[in-house]
């Protein structure tokens, strides 16, 4: 499995706190049986990027796995948060923040107070040659009210990453009806750990995937934690999966009377 989103490098934002946690991580997350790991530090008002730093660190926690025996890759990305300095740096340099400086980029939007406009801010991320990934909308309070936004930017060319957690439940119950929301209407390219340590927020994925691959199949469970991921990883296109649905009408969540009448129908 591919992990794109993971919090592994020490010292950088409220992840891994020193770098034998990030050791631990990364050995619990090969454990797990995810292979490669994308290291996605915030890039936030809160935590300062600076990518020279992440990638030193990238690469001394890969020298030590390598010296280990464990099989893992690390890659580098971030968090990327939309606020008005970072839209303006990554226009000038997309590749300083997108994963292994190639083609696509984290993205994750404010809880409350989603903007009106992130539909065009979206298509300039595109302009500067990069595909946007949408981060758990599922955990999002504005949009598990409001999947129309989420519709709308994936109409868009936008990808979605739901978080493991969130499709077994420890994120709360919101998040996981949410998330299979998403699920059943094939609107997640990736899962992801997004972990922040070894226990609260742990590099946790084949739970996850066995829990997709028993209710919407085994092919679409390998699709988004490895197939999909891998992609990312080495900045390729994805392949053509199963067709979203209910995409192109508006999103309306049917009553029990609604699919009643859709039954009777069909
Ligand atoms: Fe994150």
């Amino acid at each position: 499995m591919v992990d794109i989103h993971h919090h592994l490098l020490w010292g950088l934002d409220d992840g891994a706190k020193n770098f034998e946690v990030s050791l631990a991580m990364a050995k619990a997350a090969a454990a797990d049986g995810i292979t490669e790991i994308v290291c996605t530090p915030h890039a936030s008002g809160q935590f300062a990027f600076r990518p020279e730093l992440n990638e030193q660190r990238r690469m001394q926690l890969q020298d030590a796995l390598d010296a280990d025996g464990v099989g893992l890759r690390l890659g580098l990305g971030c968090d990327f948060h939309l606020s008005y300095d970072n839209i303006v740096e990554v226009r000038e340099n997309p590749s300083r923040f997108s994963v292994n400086g190639l083609s696509y980029l984290m993205v994750e939007i404010p809880d409350y107070g989603v903007p009106p406009g992130l539909a065009e801010t979206f298509y300039e991320l595109q302009l500067a040659g990069l595909t946007p990934i949408l981060t758990h909308p599922e955990r999002n309070p504005t949009l598990q009210n409001d999947l129309e936004r989420v519709a709308e930017w994936m109409r868009g060319g936008v990808l979605v990453q739901v978080t493991g957690d969130s499709v077994t439940g420890k994120m709360g119950r919101v998040a996981q009806r949410t998330a299979h929301l998403l699920l059943e209407r094939r609107w997640v390219h990736f899962l992801a750990t997004d972990a922040h340590n070894v226990s609260s927020r742990p590099p946790r994925l084949s739970e996850a995937r066995d829990a997709v691959a028993k209710k919407y199949g085994v092919e679409y469970a390998r699709s988004l934690v490895t197939t999909n991921p891998r992609c990312v990883f080495e900045g390729t296109a994805l392949p053509p999966g199963e067709e979203p649905q209910d995409l192109y009408e508006e999103f309306r969540e049917k009553s029990w009377f609604g699919r009643l009448m859709q039954s009777i129908r069909s």
